[in-house]
C-alpha cells in the first residue's frame, strides 16, 4: 500500500510563504489595527478550531483548521496549520503540517505522544506522535452520501515537524452517521488502553484500541442532556483532581453549534466518572443540570473549540479555543488573514454547595511578559477614568481589579477611543449578570448577528466583594471572572484603537483597587 508523505514542503513552496514579510514592509493599516499583539493568528488565511494539542521536549505544538491560501474557509481543502512555543504566549508558525488529499479535507482532531510506541510506528530512536484527525471527504457530502468522515492518522518521528499519513486509513470508518468527527484521543492508564471521543451528531461515542489503528466501539453519552441546540463538536474527556482533595472527576468538555448561550457557537462541559468504557454524570452534577440546563465553559460568543494539551508537565491542563464563531467568523472586517486563538488557560474543577466549577485562567507563563504596573485605589462616587489616553497601552495589558463594598447597583467598565467607539462590559449587582456590550464597538455591520445584543452571564448571587481578570488586545477581551469561575471572551473591531479605560457606575461607596500590567511583547 502506498504511503502518502506530508506534503508540508511541498505547500509551503506553492503557497510561497514569506513569514517575515512583516518585519521588512511598512504594517498595512489592517496589521496595525487589528493583527492581536499576544493571541495567535495565522501570517495568512483562514483559521478555525485548534488541534492536535501536544507538549513534548519543551516545546508546545498547536495545530489548527487552516486555508493558508484563502481568509474564508474551504472545507474541501482544509489542512492543519501549525505554531509551535516555548511557553504558550509566544508564537512561531510554521508551514502547514497536514495537507488534504485524495481522501479529503483534514478536519479536527487531536494529537497523543505514543511513549510505548503502542502503534509500532516508532523507529527506535525517536518517539512517535500520532495525529487523529476526520477526513472529511466533499465528493461524498456532494453526492449526499451520509458517510462522508471517517476517522484518520498520520504520524510523526521529528517532534511534530513532518507527518506520514498512515497507508491503511481511515482506521475508524464511519457507521451511518452524517456528522461523526473530531476525534481526541488519551491514554487510559487505568486501562492501558487509547480512547477516543469523537462527537456524533449531537452525541459523544467513546471507543478504545491498544495501538492507536484498531478502535472498537465503546459507549455512547448525551441523550437528553446539556445543550442540544446544534450538532456537537470538538469534544473532550479528561481526568482531574478536585481543586483541595485528592478526588479524581473526568470532565467532559462538548463543544456546541449553534446554541451557545448568547448565540452561536460555545462550549459546554459535563463532570462525572469514566470506567474505561462508560462516561456518567456525578449525582451532584446532574442535580446541577437539571437546574442550570447547560453548563457553559465561556459565556462570551468568541471562544468555541476549546480542548486540552496532551502531555503537558506537572499535571495541568490547558485549553486553547478558537476566539470565533460560526454566526459571524467568516465575515470579520480583516482579508489578510481570519480569526485568533484565545490565551491559553489552565482549567481546575472547584466543588461547591452549589456543584462543580470548571474554572479557568490564563497560563502563568503570561506573567513573565507583565512590565510596566499602574496602580490606583478608587472609592467610587461617580464615573471614573481609570487608565487615561497614553498612560497604559490598552491593547496589550492585563487589568486586575478587585471590588470592595459593593452594593446593588451596575458597575460598568467602557473601554474607549476618541471616536467615540467604544465596548462596555461589567457586573449587572441588581440582575445577577456579567455583560458585555460591542453594540458601538466600531466595525459592527459586517454581519447582523455580530452586535444586535448584549451578551450575559447569569450570577448565582449579588456580590459584595469580587474579582475580574481583564485581558485586552487589539481585537478582544478576556474577563475572567472570581478567579475564573465566570468567564466571558469576546471580540470586537474598532476604527481606532481602544486607548482609555473607564468605570461607570450610579453606586456609592465601594472601594476598587486596580492594577494593570503593560504586557511586554514584541
Ligand atoms: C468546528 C468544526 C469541526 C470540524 C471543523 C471543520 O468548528 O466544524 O467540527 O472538524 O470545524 O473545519
Amino acid at each position: 500500500m502506498k504511503i502518502i508523505r506530508s506534503t508540508a514542503l511541498a505547500i509551503g513552496l506553492i503557497f510561497m510563504y514569506n513569514f517575515n514579510a512583516q518585519t521588512t514592509q511598512a504594517l498595512s493599516k489592517e496589521e496595525q489595527l487589528y493583527r492581536p499583539n499576544y493571541h495567535f493568528t495565522p501570517q495568512k488565511g483562514w483559521m478555525n478550531d485548534p488541534n492536535g494539542l501536544f507538549y513534548l521536549n519543551g516545546t508546545y505544538h498547536l495545530f489548527f483548521q487552516h486555508t493558508p491560501f484563502q481568509s474564508v474557509p474551504d472545507f474541501s481543502k482544509m489542512h492543519w496549520g501549525h505554531a509551535i512555543s516555548k511557553d504558550l504566549i509566544k508564537w512561531e508558525e510554521l508551514v502547514p503540517a497536514i495537507a488534504y488529499d485524495e481522501k479529503g479535507a483534514i478536519f479536527s482532531g487531536s494529537a497523543v505522544v505514543d511513549k510505548d510506541n503502542t502503534s509500532g510506528f516508532g523507529d527506535g530512536k525517536n518517539v512517535p506522535v500520532v495525529a487523529i484527525f476526520t477526513y472529511h471527504d466533499m465528493k461524498k457530502e456532494k453526492a449526499g452520501e451520509i458517510d462522508a468522515q471517517s476517522q484518520a492518522i498520520a504520524y510523526s518521528l521529528d517532534n511534530g515537524k513532518t507527518w506520514t499519513k498512515y497507508s491503511n486509513n481511515p482506521v475508524l470508518k464511519n457507521p451511518g452517521i452524517k456528522d461523526f468527527r473530531d476525534p481526541k484521543v488519551f491514554w487510559d492508564s487505568k486501562r492501558k488502553q487509547w480512547v477516543l471521543g469523537l462527537a456524533a451528531q449531537d452525541r459523544q461515542h467513546f471507543y478504545a484500541s491498544k495501538n492507536l489503528k484498531d478502535w472498537k466501539f465503546l459507549s455512547e453519552f448525551g441523550k437528553d442532556v446539556g445543550g442540544h441546540g446544534g450538532v456537537w463538536e470538538c469534544p473532550d474527556l479528561f481526568p482531574i483532581k478536585v481543586e483541595g482533595t485528592n478526588e479524581e472527576k473526568w470532565v467532559l468538555i462538548v463543544n456546541i453549534n449553534p446554541g451557545g448561550p448568547n448565540g452561536g457557537s460555545a462550549a459546554q462541559y459535563f463532570v462525572g466518572d469514566f470506567d474505561g468504557k462508560t462516561f456518567r454524570m456525578d449525582d451532584v452534577f446532574t442535580k446541577q443540570l437539571e437546574k442550570e440546563k447547560v453548563v457553559w465553559l465561556d459565556w462570551g460568543r468568541d471562544n468555541y473549540a476549546s480542548v486540552s494539551f496532551d502531555n503537558v508537565p506537572d499535571n495541568k491542563r490547558v485549553i486553547v479555543g478558537w476566539m470565533s464563531n460560526w454566526d459571524y467568523s467568516p465575515d470579520v472586517p480583516t482579508e489578510k488573514w481570519r480569526s485568533s486563538s484565545t490565551i491559553p488557560r489552565e482549567v481546575t474543577l472547584r466543588k461547591s454547595k452549589e456543584g462543580y466549577t470548571l474554572a479557568s485562567i490564563p497560563v502563568s507563563q503570561l506573567k513573565n511578559y507583565e512590565g510596566k504596573i499602574i496602580k490606583k485605589e478608587i472609592s467610587l462616587v461617580s464615573d471614573k477614568k481609570l487608565i487615561s489616553k497614553g498612560e497604559i497601552d490598552l491593547t496589550k495589558v492585563v487589568v486586575d481589579i478587585d471590588f470592595k463594598k459593593m452594593t446593588a447597583g451596575v458597575y460598568t467598565f467602557v473601554l474607549k477611543n476618541d471616536l467615540g467607539e467604544k465596548v462596555s462590559f461589567g457586573i449587572d449587582n441588581i440582575n445577577k449578570e456579567l455583560f458585555i456590550d460591542r453594540t458601538k464597538s466600531g466595525k459592527t455591520d459586517f454581519k447582523d448577528n455580530f452586535a444586535d445584543r448584549i451578551s450575559k452571564a447569569p450570577l448565582a448571587k449579588k456580590y459584595k466583594n469580587s474579582t475580574f481578570k481583564i485581558l485586552l488586545d487589539k481585537t478582544s477581551l478576556e474577563i475572567f471572572f472570581e478567579n475564573g469561575e465566570k468567564v466571558m471572551t469576546e471580540i470586537f473591531f474598532p476604527n481606532e484603537s481602544f486607548s482609555e479605560l473607564l468605570i461607570s457606575t450610579d453606586t456609592k461607596g465601594s472601594i476598587l483597587n486596580m492594577s494593570a500590567h503593560q504586557l511586554n511583547i514584541k
